[in-house]
């Protein structure tokens, strides 16, 4: 193992690289207490270095060591990396993969990712009555979850959410990216009330120029939501740096992030167009 940089970011947490290593070294321990309560470790495999990731570290709950996949210079997005995560959005790549496998993979993986994107959820104690004695359990608290898919592709990401999280609301952003322009064109607009308190998923599953996803946000925040993050399968480094530059606050979640856009605003290497893939309207 070999640190090669600790910077402190803020009061709070610092950066440090290693190599050649996936395991936290239990000195990191004594430096966690040194610097504060969190450390982010950059663990980079020379031979993989598609396995670069940031590791989440919390001093005083070592157990909650997790991978946060994510870089320094794309620090709002999160990549998904598990296993099952990755397995489908290979499938879901293939061009010969069939519109009902498609629509099933989307699913899927929106679930397996709303399952990381729900881990922050606050929790309130609650007394539950086993068939032998009262014990003390927990329910999610605070204001009730909302998805907002952007139309047409997003809709593909909704049902496997709800799956997990049955009693989350559901907005719709209606959206089309101009094929000359590849500007948004916004048509439909409908959240549920009581905006300020809830925390927003913003549901997509391919984040190309960021046009789509600035807007939905702008909108969104326009309408008085404050607790925004950003749910896709695809991103490009184009949509994520975008997406940081105008709305820095909005964490996005990404199975992927690709390479590049091409001349007409595809991702590289991509899945070709989600919302085509999804209705078969190609
Ligand atoms: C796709 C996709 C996003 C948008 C991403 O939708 O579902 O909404 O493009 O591109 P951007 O980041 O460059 O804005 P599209 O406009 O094709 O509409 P559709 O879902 O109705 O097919
Ligand atoms: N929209 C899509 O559906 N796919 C892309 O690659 C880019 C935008």
């Amino acid at each position: 193992m070999l640190v090669l940089r600790v910077a402190a970011e803020n009061h709070r947490q610092a950066l440090i690289v290693l190599r050649h290593h996936h395991r936290i070294p239990t000195a990191t321990t004594a430096l966690v207490e040194e610097i504060g309560q969190r450390i982010l470790v950059l663990a980079s495999m020379a031979s993989q270095p598609e396995h670069d990731g940031l590791i989440f570290f919390h001093a005083r709950e070592i157990t909650s060591l997790r991978s946060m996949h994510t870089t320094p210079e794309f620090r709002n997005c999160v990549i998904v990396r598990h296993p099952l995560v990755q397995h489908k959005l290979s499938i879901l790549r293939d061009r010969h993969t069939p519109t009902k496998i498609f629509k099933e993979l989307v699913d899927e993986i929106a679930m397996l990712m709303a399952y990381e994107a729900t881990a922050s959820l606050p929790l309130e104690e609650v007394d539950v009555a086993t068939p032998l004695e009262v014990t003390k359990g927990w329910r999610v608290g605070g204001k009730k979850l909302t998805l907002v898919p952007i139309l047409r592709a997003g809709l593909g990401m909704v049902e496997g959410i709800l799956r997990l999280v049955p009693s989350a609301r559901v907005g719709h952003i209606g959206l089309y990216r101009d094929h000359t322009t590849l500007q948004p064109v916004d048509y439909y607009f409908k959240i549920p009330g009581d905006v300020a308190e809830r925390d927003f998923l913003v549901l997509d599953p391919m984040l190309a120029t960021g046009g789509s996803a600035v807007s939905a946000i702008t909108s969104l925040k326009r309408a008085g939501a404050s607790r925004i993050r950003f749910l896709c399968l695809v991103a490009s480094p184009e949509g994520v740096l975008r997406l940081l530059n105008e709305h820095p606050d909005v964490q996005i979640l990404t199975a992927a992030l690709d390479r590049e856009l091409n001349e007409s605003g595809y991702i590289l290497p991509g899945l070709g167009d989600a919302g085509d893939r999804l209705f078969g309207t190609r």
